[in-house]
């Protein structure tokens, strides 16, 4: 018998069973749905997320222990209704294996009741909000928390010369986050917070914030805005003469975002923020990083966003890999838990307790490399293996 009719008796007998021998049922592709905004005010996000998922499926090759992996990607326009009504076609339909990508938390929020109900691992690749993986027990996070920047940048402050600020945030979740966790460990080390501004996520004017911050006139001003909002302020900043004024700009790093940052030009330098991700960690895994993605996408740098997107197939394709490509939803969540591996940001573990990443919090400044002349978050100084401070306190109290 050839091969192709033995193969076909087979399956024929197979059918006639009801049943598919598990060779043939690995050979279903394993679908990642990758919902994105793609369009509207957050579509520097999803292009970022969609160029580093692709690099990922490129370097690694698109079959994992015997599954072809094969993304879907929606774009959920950055509408939270939109991204549940397509989370819930991509499960029902499209069968997809996991959920993934969510640029904005109240992306991520959506999905999470559908996560739940199918057993659906959701990786939030962008999202920053720290309640976001209490929504349900599926999300596994490998961006990272507005707390573990902010505090972080708030322990700094006081050492330097940073007694009195003002706090300036987009007023829903992550700004929120950002607010409260920068007072609270500013406060304990001895800070003042003068005044709280939240300015509104859609279409924001920054002005009449930034004139208020100008005349109450503190050490600096401490600032979330979502990845892409950063330019504007920084520019009405520098136009108000606010740093002529003395007053510093310090912030979680979405504000010197990698991707716009060479457009800022000299208004943005010196500007110190605290992340997890720049384009500048020093490390051999990080600079093939950026010159893949660089080379892939017509010299576009990589930003937080990206390497979010990137270590999330990691997560996902090392989940396939210890579940030998036969994995349900719950047994990909579990191998997922505890995974620790080397990223182009440095270390970072899938704390299984929370399913949030415990990673490390760069200090760093904007500078010019004079090697390229292009504008960098130059890293001076680390906060290791930080786990997200808003659960550690749930923990502790
Ligand atoms: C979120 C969005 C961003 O663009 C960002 O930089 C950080 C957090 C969010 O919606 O969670």
């Amino acid at each position: 018998m050839k091969k192709r009719q033995f193969l076909g008796a087979i399956l024929g007998a197979a059918a006639f069973a009801g049943i598919v021998p598990s060779a043939m049922a690995q050979e279903k592709p394993f679908k990642v749905g990758l919902l994105l905004p793609m369009t509207g005010q957050f579509a520097t996000t999803g292009r970022q997320l969609e160029a580093a998922a692709k690099l990922y499926v490129q370097e690694h090759g698109d079959v994992v222990a015997g599954r072809k992996v094969e993304l879907i990607v929606k774009d959920d326009t950055g509408v939270p209704d939109i991204s549940r009504r397509q989370a819930q076609e991509l499960l029902v339909k499209d069968k997809v294996d996991v959920l993934a990508g969510f640029g904005l938390t109240p992306l991520a929020l959506a999905a999470a009741p559908l996560a739940t109900q199918s057993k659906t691992p959701e990786i939030v690749m962008a999202a920053g909000t720290a309640s976001i993986t209490e929504a349900s027990p599926y999300i596994v996070r490998t961006s990272v928390t507005l707390p573990q920047g902010a505090a972080t940048m708030a322990k700094w402050a006081p050492e330097n010369g940073i007694k009195k600020v003002v706090t300036l945030v987009s007023d829903y979740g992550p700004g929120i986050d950002a607010e409260q966790s920068f007072i609270e460990e500013f406060k304990s080390k001895g800070g003042e917070v003068v005044e709280t501004l939240r300015v509104p996520l859609r279409n924001p004017d920054f002005s009449p914030f930034l004139q208020k911050v100008r005349d109450i006139q503190p050490d600096a001003v401490f600032v979330f805005v979502p990845s892409g909002a950063g330019a504007a302020l920084v520019k009405q900043f520098v136009e108000r003469g606010m740093d002529k004024a003395g007053i510093r700009l310090i912030g979680t790093g979405d504000l010197t975002d990698d991707d716009l940052l060479n457009g800022m030009g000299d208004d943005a330098l010196g500007i110190i923020t605290a992340y997890h991700y720049s384009a500048a960690h020093p490390s051999e895994a990080n600079k093939q990083f950026v010159d893949a993605f660089k080379k892939a996408n017509n010299g576009m740098r990589p930003n937080f966003m990206a390497i979010g997107a990137y270590d999330g197939m990691h997560v996902i394709y090392e989940a396939i890999k210890a579940t030998d490509g036969k994995g349900d939803g719950p047994a990909l969540l579990a191998a997922m838990k505890g995974l620790s591996y080397e990223s182009p940001r440095g270390p970072v573990t899938i704390d299984p307790e929370t399913r949030d990443i415990i990673q490390n919090i760069y200090l760093r400044e904007v500078k010019r490399d004079p090697a390229d002349g292009e504008l960098y978050n130059i890293e001076f100084d680390v906060a290791e293996a930080v786990k997200d401070p808003y659960k550690e306190a749930k923990k502790n109290k």
